[in-house]
């Protein structure tokens, strides 16, 4: 069966916690659930079956040590026009930045065309439905020093994604420990 797919980082539950403090507050915007919350390291999109088995096996193959994480400041996507995406930032990680890249290079190498435009790295807030672009900019004013403390990055995970009339559910396929702790890997249900 074919699987819709993207590689992610979860942030820890103190940290999707001080999100949801600025999860409000925009009119005309679809909120992304706490639970929900992620930093996509690649899309990958629809895969068969038998791809599916090759991406998990490729990523287990990846190896980085644990690095930290800080997310600073807020903004939109399209840098021009009516803004259709609210985001929390990343504080510049060269660690992260070569994560997403042996991700990539990895998939590419199975054939895959993974999703390349250059890497934004962000956690998507709220997906906007032509919310006045004045309230938006009041929106980014407001919570414009927005920032956390710094998060240890453990482990990586492969998520599946279902798109239903609500919005998209997520399901995680695989998690990827990096290699300081342990190179672990696993299902949800083994911890
Ligand atoms: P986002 O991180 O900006 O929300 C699952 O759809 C995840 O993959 C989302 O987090 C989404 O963006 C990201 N993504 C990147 N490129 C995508 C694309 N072309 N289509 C759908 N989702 C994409």
């Amino acid at each position: 069966m074919n699987k819709r797919l993207f590689v992610a980082i979860d942030p820890p539950p103190e940290i999707r916690e001080q999100l949801t403090t600025i999860c409000c507050g925009l009119p005309d915007a679809r909120w992304v659930p706490p639970e929900q919350l992620h930093l996509t390291l690649c899309f990958i999109g629809e895969v068969s079956g038998a791809a599916f088995l090759d991406v998990k096996e490729a990523l287990a193959e990846i190896k980085t040590a644990p690095f930290a994480l800080r997310l600073q400041g807020v903004g939109f996507f399209p840098p021009r026009g009516q803004p259709r995406v609210v985001w929390a930032g990343i504080a510049t990680s060269e660690p992260l930045a070569i994560l997403q890249r042996k991700i990539t290079t990895r998939l590419f190498a199975l054939g895959l065309e993974p999703e390349n435009r250059k890497f934004s790295p962000h956690l998507t807030l709220a997906r906007l439905n032509q919310t006045p672009p004045s309230k938006v900019g009041r929106y980014l004013e407001e919570h414009g020093l927005f920032a956390t403390a710094e998060f240890v990055v453990d482990r990586f995970l492969l998520y599946s994604s279902v798109l239903g009339r609500k919005g998209a559910s997520h399901t995680v396929e695989q998690w990827y420990g990096l290699a300081g702790a342990g190179g672990r890997q696993g299902a949800l249900s083994e911890g």
